[in-house]
């Protein structure tokens, strides 16, 4: 093998999507997937690469720093994609604490793990971060690679933590660090606590869409496989020490978004048009809501060759037809404790 290359929060969202990406286009790599299979962890995302000879799973926790450093040894690891994450600020508002140990003890753990084993300057640790580090934009600008930090919420302030940790790691001992900071992802996947997935699952039972305040705030969305072909680029072609912003210059207002999900689903559902929209309801806002996130993704674009390729109406129909699909993974993960998340927070 060229690499052992492992692979933190592969069996989420985003990660899902990566290991999948690696596991196919290299099999020369070995992709070692390590997650904790927290409530966002499933490895029904992943299961048509499940016995790839190039492909093994660890269940591991990353504030467990000791099991981490067995792991490393264990499997030679060359590599670091770094996904695992807590990631939803909703969460974070109601309970800071796991954001703090996982997002900023667990980078600083695997940080000080690759510090201490790797030997030489053939190795990649890659941290995958977030635009909500930036803060929040008024209606004009974009985030670029220098735009100063200015973290708001729980997530995004443990988020923007383990950026400086990665940064004064490359800094400080010379690791080889690379950096990306992304906007909002959607696609197949996802779970259904974030705005998209959650919408479309409840127009389909007819249930209220909770649109927070005005539905005025603004975010920039990227389809998921457009963000792992950028990760793919930045591991093997970004300069070491370099961050770079990854974005879908596809800016949305939650209204519009919400409303447009309407009208593609009344479309598919063969429902009346205008059906869907009736279903909107405005609730109380979230606390310190980010009004908006805009990237600027002209030093990818430029430096590395790499743009986003679907457009968002095509992208929205994919993901949509992906949730009607798969009924029963979405129904797996909406009855337990989702529905106890769920009358929690919108109640
Ligand atoms: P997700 O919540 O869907 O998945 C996170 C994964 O990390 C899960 O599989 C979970 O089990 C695992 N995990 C959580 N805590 C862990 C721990 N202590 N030890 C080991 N594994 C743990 O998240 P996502 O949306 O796929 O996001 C992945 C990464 O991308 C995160 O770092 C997030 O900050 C970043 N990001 C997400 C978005 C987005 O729109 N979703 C945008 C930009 C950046
Ligand atoms: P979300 O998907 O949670 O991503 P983030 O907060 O990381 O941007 O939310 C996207 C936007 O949608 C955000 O402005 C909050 C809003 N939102 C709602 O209006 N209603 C909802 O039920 C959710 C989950 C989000």
């Amino acid at each position: 093998m060229d690499k052992n290359i492992l692979i933190t929060g592969g069996a989420g969202f985003i990660g899902s999507h990566v290991v999948r990406l690696f596991v196919q286009k290299y099999p020369n790599y070995r992709i070692v997937n390590l997650d904790s299979l927290t409530y966002a962890g499933n490895l029904k995302n992943i299961t048509d690469i499940e016995n790839a000879p190039n492909y093994h799973f660890v269940k591991c926790d990353i504030r467990e720093k000791a099991a981490l450093k067995e792991i490393f040894i264990k499997e030679a690891i060359t590599d670091v994609i770094h996904l695992a994450a807590e990631s939803h600020v909703d969460r974070s508002i109601s309970g800071p604490m796991d954001f703090i140990t996982t997002n900023i003890v667990g980078t600083a753990n695997l940080l000080d793990v690759a510090r201490s084993t790797w030997k030489g300057d053939h190795h990649i640790f890659y941290h995958i971060s977030t635009d909500e580090v930036f803060g929040s934009l008024g209606s004009e600008g974009f985030f670029t690679e220098t735009t100063a930090y200015d973290p708001r919420s729980p997530y995004s302030a443990s988020k923007a933590s383990s950026d400086h940790l990665v940064s004064a790691f490359g800094h400080t001992y010379g690791l080889p660090i690379k950096m990306s900071n992304c906007s909002n992802n959607y696609g197949s996947h996802q779970f259904p606590e974030k705005l998209i997935p959650l919408m479309i699952n409840n127009i389909k039972n007819n249930q209220p869409l909770p649109v927070y305040g005005t539905g005025a705030n603004v975010r920039d969305w990227l389809w998921v496989e457009d963000h792992a072909r950028a990760i793919d680029t930045i591991f093997h072609k970004g300069k070491i020490g370099e961050s770079y912003n990854v974005g879908g210059w596809n800016e949305w207002t939650n209204l519009d978004l919400v409303q447009l999900l309407c009208k593609i689903m009344d479309q598919k559902l063969g429902r009346p048009e205008g059906t869907s929209e009736k279903l909107i309801t405005y609730v109380k806002d979230r606390a310190g809501h980010d009004m908006r996130y805009a990237i600027d993704a002209t030093k990818i674009k430029n430096e590395l060759k790499w743009e986003p390729t679907l457009q968002f109406e095509e992208g929205l129909t994919k993901t949509i037809d992906w949730y009607l699909a798969n009924a029963t993974w979405v129904n797996e993960i909406t009855s337990g404790a989702y529905q106890t998340y769920y009358r929690e927070h919108y109640s």
